[in-house]
């Protein structure tokens, strides 16, 4: 070998090896995880619960970040937008990755092309609540009463294309009534509003209502998958309950910036797997109704296909629902009176239940 060629080796060499020092570095400091709702909902829990262990694995603490508004897109601009280097990830849902795009027409990122999925973190199924006075003892006499009462009644969500409103449109489309509107920074503040009686319904993940149905301290008439939930045994489906067309589940997944250099979205990955697989992780998931995803369902690559089927679904259901940031803007205040209702055209079909495998 000639001076020059192993010069050129040399050099190589040297940047190979620095390249996978400062890969192996990673986290050298800790990490922004942004939640874009408020703290205590089913996505800050989700965030809380799945972060603590990957901190662990990871050797850097995760510090979680609640960035509101928008039916949590605020927090999705804002995240998608910063440095792709590892040290800002995301939780987001089906809403701000599926009904987001159907919604907000000037919207700042594409929930396909603008980010590197990290992995599926649960599935949530979705229940339908109400303050535990609430006049109606089973769904039947709940249909009827939004039937009867639809626009006196107040309905929490979480902003426009957050679950709770994507999947409460769902609802009242099928059932052809109007609701008075309440938004909250999410549906951790909502649920205190439910709790207090400052509100009368609302649908939520599992996650966020399951404790606090057990606690008696608000009333759930159904849950809206196949199955019943082994967290709330006694709690009928909607299928069981007389309302057999609402079917629908959402789902919380961890996202980075577009560009993430691929090992250290391997090495949140691989920290997110270990979350779903450790003992206690699960046991505080399941406890809660979480669906943890199978081991093909955590992988960037499902993420991506599930991202892209569910901007596919949720456009057309949420476009015949005639609803748009751009006519009811998600002003995400608590307690402030109801916007415009954006009162759905015409029931669209519902979807099938994005739960992933347990
Ligand atoms: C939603 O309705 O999108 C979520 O429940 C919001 C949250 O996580 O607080």
């Amino acid at each position: 070998m000639n001076r020059n060629a192993s010069k050129l080796l040399a050099t190589l060499l040297a940047s190979i090896a620095a390249a996978g020092s400062a890969l192996a570095a990673y986290p050298e400091r800790p990490v922004t995880m942004i939640v874009p709702f408020a703290a205590g909902g089913p996505t800050d829990q989700v965030a809380r619960i799945v972060g603590e262990h990957m901190s662990k694995t990871l050797g850097q603490t995760i510090v979680i970040e609640n960035v509101t508004g928008a039916g949590g897109t605020t927090g999705i601009t804002r995240g998608a937008q910063a440095a792709a280097d590892g040290y800002t990830i995301m939780m987001g849902h089906m809403g701000t990755h599926g009904a987001a795009p159907a919604l907000y027409p000037t919207l700042k990122y594409d929930p396909a092309k603008d980010f590197s999925p990290i992995g599926l973190a649960a599935g949530t199924p979705i229940v339908i609540v109400a303050k535990k006075d609430f006049a109606a003892k089973d769904l039947k006499e709940f249909v009827a009463k939004m039937k009867a009462d639809g626009p006196k009644l107040n309905e929490g969500n979480a902003g426009v294309g957050s679950v709770s409103h994507t999947t409460c449109t769902l609802l009242t489309s099928q059932l052809s009534v109007k609701t008075a509107r309440v938004t909250y920074k999410g549906t951790g503040p909502m649920i205190n509003d439910l709790i207090g009686g400052q509100i009368d319904f609302g649908c939520d993940q599992i996650v966020s209502v399951a404790e606090q149905i057990k606690a008696g301290t608000i009333k759930a008439y159904a849950i809206a998958t196949p199955e019943r939930s082994p967290a709330l045994p006694d709690l009928p489906t909607t299928k069981e309950a007389g309302l057999p067309d609402y079917q629908v589940s959402a789902w919380n997944a961890m996202f980075a910036p577009k560009g993430t250099p691929a090992d250290v979205a391997a090495k949140l990955n691989d920290a997110l797997v270990k979350a779903l697989d450790d003992e206690g992780t699960r046991k505080r998931l399941l406890n809660l109704g979480a669906v943890i995803p199978d081991k093909a369902g955590r992988s960037p690559a499902a993420l991506q296909k599930l991202v892209e089927s569910e901007v596919a679904r949720w456009t057309p259901v949420l476009k015949a629902a005639g609803i748009s940031a751009a006519v009811n803007p998600a002003a995400a205040t608590s307690g402030t009176p109801p916007p415009a209702a954006g009162a759905p055209a015409a029931a669209p079909a519902a979807p099938a239940p994005a739960a992933p495998a347990k």
